[in-house]
């Protein structure tokens, strides 16, 4: 089953999805979280009670070495939600995804900038992997060719790791990772608006309400 996520802070945008579409969970990192103003336990309060205990919650860890990083990853498991850790696929965050997979802890591996550096967390063991698209795409490489060729790896090799794309800086970026079959996807608010938004929708619904109103006035489908 596809799992969509948001990759926010902001409880209202979480709400406003949620109500409409199937949201699997919330992704963070710490500059998202820096930004929000307010602490992880704070917002997943709040996420809580607008997505409810079925919820995933991606949380980074913020620690920089081996050891310190398995002893948060713990203690992020251990927080009474269904957490997911993150830890930036660094030699040092392979290191430690390592060791936290001996343990039933859930990981991705984040920070994914090459399919070879994807592949070796896979081999790590991570659950999901998330490549940065934009971010890519930013430094003149091609991010939806990383997704595909680490698709393609994981597929050769049959490695379980979920690609999670992230960092989506426009629509068509979404659609070309869709369209590689990837397992999950998390997008930014302003990217997810933009998702519903397409000039000709609203004029061709509004205009079945007038036909319908100059024909039957207030009367629904069912009385007419
Ligand atoms: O968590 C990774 C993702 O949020 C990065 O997105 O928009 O900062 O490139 P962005």
């Amino acid at each position: 089953m596809f799992e969509l996520y948001l990759d926010t802070a902001d409880a209202k945008h979480v709400a406003r999805f949620n109500a409409c579409l199937p949201i699997k969970g919330v992704t963070t990192n710490p500059s998202i979280i820096a930004k929000s103003g307010i602490g992880l336990n704070q917002l997943l309060v709040e996420l809580d009670s607008i997505l409810g205990k079925k919820a995933c919650f991606h949380v980074q860890v913020t620690s920089v070495t081996v050891d310190e990083m398995v002893a948060e990853a713990r203690k992020i498991d251990e927080l009474p939600y269904n957490m997911v850790v993150k830890i930036p696929a660094t030699e040092i965050g392979l290191a430690a995804i390592k060791q936290i997979k001996t343990e039933n802890i859930t990981v991705l591996a984040t920070a994914i900038y090459s399919a070879q550096q994807g592949f070796l967390a896979a081999l790590c063991g991570a659950d999901y992997l998330a490549p940065y698209v934009n971010r890519i795409d930013a430094i003149g490489a091609d991010g939806v060719g990383v997704v595909a060729d680490l698709q393609c790896l994981l597929n050769q090799h049959h490695l379980n790791s979920k690609l999670l794309p992230a960092s989506f800086k426009n629509v068509q970026q979404v659609m070309d990772v869709l369209k590689l079959g990837v397992a999950a996807i998390t997008l930014p608010y302003d990217i997810a608006v933009q998702l519903f938004a397409h000039p000709s929708v609203q004029p061709a619904v509004d205009q079945f309400s007038l036909d319908w109103q100059t024909a039957f006035g207030n009367k629904r489908s069912f009385e007419s």
